[in-house]
């Protein structure tokens, strides 16, 4: 068995898009499992750069097999953007049905869901989550709610038509009375469901059918995580989170198979920390070293890949990361980004956090405490400029960043697995495969 998982073990936007797409060169599926097209996924292969937001980030790989399965709630609008503007740049390896599959289980995004997002966002004047207003949470809302509408029913009119209006029914009391705005007609809806779902017939599949021969086949499986650790509706920093569940876990539900079949599970982490939305952020920089949050900001190019939106930013939280090895079950870390820090005099780390008068090393479950709490520092050197392209090995890198290396590893009790230089995919040190440890 030799299937990994790729873990966000922050708050999303670790470099996700660069390690999957570095990790497919071993895999022959990479399955999407959970979130939607909330996630950018930003790859740069030869210089170009390639954001995706729903489609695996494997895409770029000839041969590979990518699947969006049960998990993910799925805007067919996105898919086929995604799709016509890969066409464009020519970087299928096949046509798109043969290597792009879709689960007939998955959530399907609606108009309502995207026009809810935003109107809660508007309407709320304090507790505001910062979406990314992608009709993400709704579209949850309604699958947990059991009145979602799936991937499968825009293929049985009938079916889905009863759907829309039961949908409908409630959704327009809400837009009518309580937001104030127009409702919405079941008749043009209905159509452009059938629409969407004659142009998704040939991509939609059994997913889980699918990595189950794969499995039988022994042909290496990547589950491609979306969003971070601290994110998960309910491990994260609840209520500001996203809807779905972003741990390891979720790549099971998210797909249907075993919990045994993930051999390996490789959290991303940056060498500091971003944020984007709202919530609780101790090591945030903002009002404490304003300087330095924008400088890592404008170096490391810390705006959101989906929205644009500026990224807060702020120092390596291994408070943080440690539950995320925990909740996790990480075997490794990939380590992004060191080289935005470098030239600085010194780099401060978060091991402890200060609530009252208490030292405490675990997040604490009440939004409120965390939002309290001090973080607790060790300082250490900072390293001096370097030449990526003229590291090879852990050994060629300034010996204050390796030292670096050497506490985060310490701290958490896992090895760093990998080493991003740059954006590059030729600008990474792959210390050892997770594909080849089985
Ligand atoms: P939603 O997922 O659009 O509902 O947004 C909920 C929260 O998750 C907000 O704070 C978003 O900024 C955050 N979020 C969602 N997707 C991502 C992502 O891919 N990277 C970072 N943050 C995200």
């Amino acid at each position: 068995m030799n299937n990994v998982a790729i873990i966000g073990a922050q708050w999303g936007d670790e470099g996700k898009g660069k390690v999957v797409d570095l990790y497919s060169a071993n895999a022959k599926y990479i399955v999407r499992y959970q979130g939607g097209n909330n996630a950018g996924h930003t790859l740069v292969v030869n210089g170009k750069k390639t954001v995706l937001h729903l489609i695996p980030s494997g895409v770029l790989h000839p041969g590979r097999i990518c699947l969006i399965a049960n998990g993910v709630v799925f805007d067919p609008h996105v898919f086929f953007e995604e799709i016509e503007s890969l066409q464009a740049n020519n970087v299928l390896s096949a046509p798109a049905p043969e290597i792009i599959r879709v689960s007939e289980r998955a959530h399907v995004i609606l108009t309502y869901h995207r026009l809810l997002d935003k109107l809660r966002e508007e309407f709320a004047a304090k507790g505001k989550i910062g979406t990314t207003v992608r009709g993400i949470g709704p579209a949850y809302e309604d699958k947990v709610a059991r009145r979602g509408i799936q991937v499968v029913d825009l293929l049985h009119p009938d079916l889905l038509f009863k759907k829309l209006q039961t949908a409908l029914e409630e959704k327009n009391v809400l837009l009518k009375h309580y937001f104030k705005c127009e409702p919405i007609e079941v008749g043009p809806l209905f159509e452009e469901c059938l629409r969407l779902g004659q142009r998704l017939k040939p991509y939609v599949s059994d997913v889980r059918g699918i990595l189950v021969d794969a499995m039988k086949q022994k042909s290496p499986i990547l589950f491609e995580g979306a969003q971070g650790t601290l994110l998960d509706v309910d491990h994260g920093t609840y209520p500001y989170v996203t809807s779905s569940n972003t741990i390891a876990g979720g790549a099971a539900t998210g797909t249907g198979i075993g919990l045994n079949r993930i051999s390996q599970v490789i959290g991303i982490s940056k060498a500091y920390t971003t944020r984007v939305g709202t919530g609780p952020f101790p090591t945030e920089l903002e009002q404490t070293e304003p300087a330095t949050a924008e400088r890592i900001r404008q170096v490391g190019a810390e705006f959101g890949a989906t929205t644009g939106r500026p990224r807060r930013v702020g120092w390596l939280d291994l408070v943080a990361l440690k539950y995320a090895v925990q909740v996790n079950g990480l075997t490794g870390l990939a380590f992004m980004k060191a080289d935005v820090l470098q030239d600085f005099e010194q780099i401060k780390v978060c091991t402890a956090y200060r609530l009252g008068t208490a030292t405490i090393h675990e997040i604490p479950s009440c939004v409120e405490d965390l939002e309290n709490v001090e973080p607790a520092y060790e300082v250490l050197p900072g390293w001096e400029a370097y030449d990526p392209t003229k590291v090879k090995n852990v050994s060629d890198l300034p010996n204050n960043l390796q030292q670096y290396m050497k506490r985060i590893e310490s701290y958490l009790g896992i090895p760093i697995v990998l080493m991003s230089t740059g954006p590059g995919r030729e600008e990474t040190l792959m210390i050892s495969n997770p594909f080849q440890t089985t």
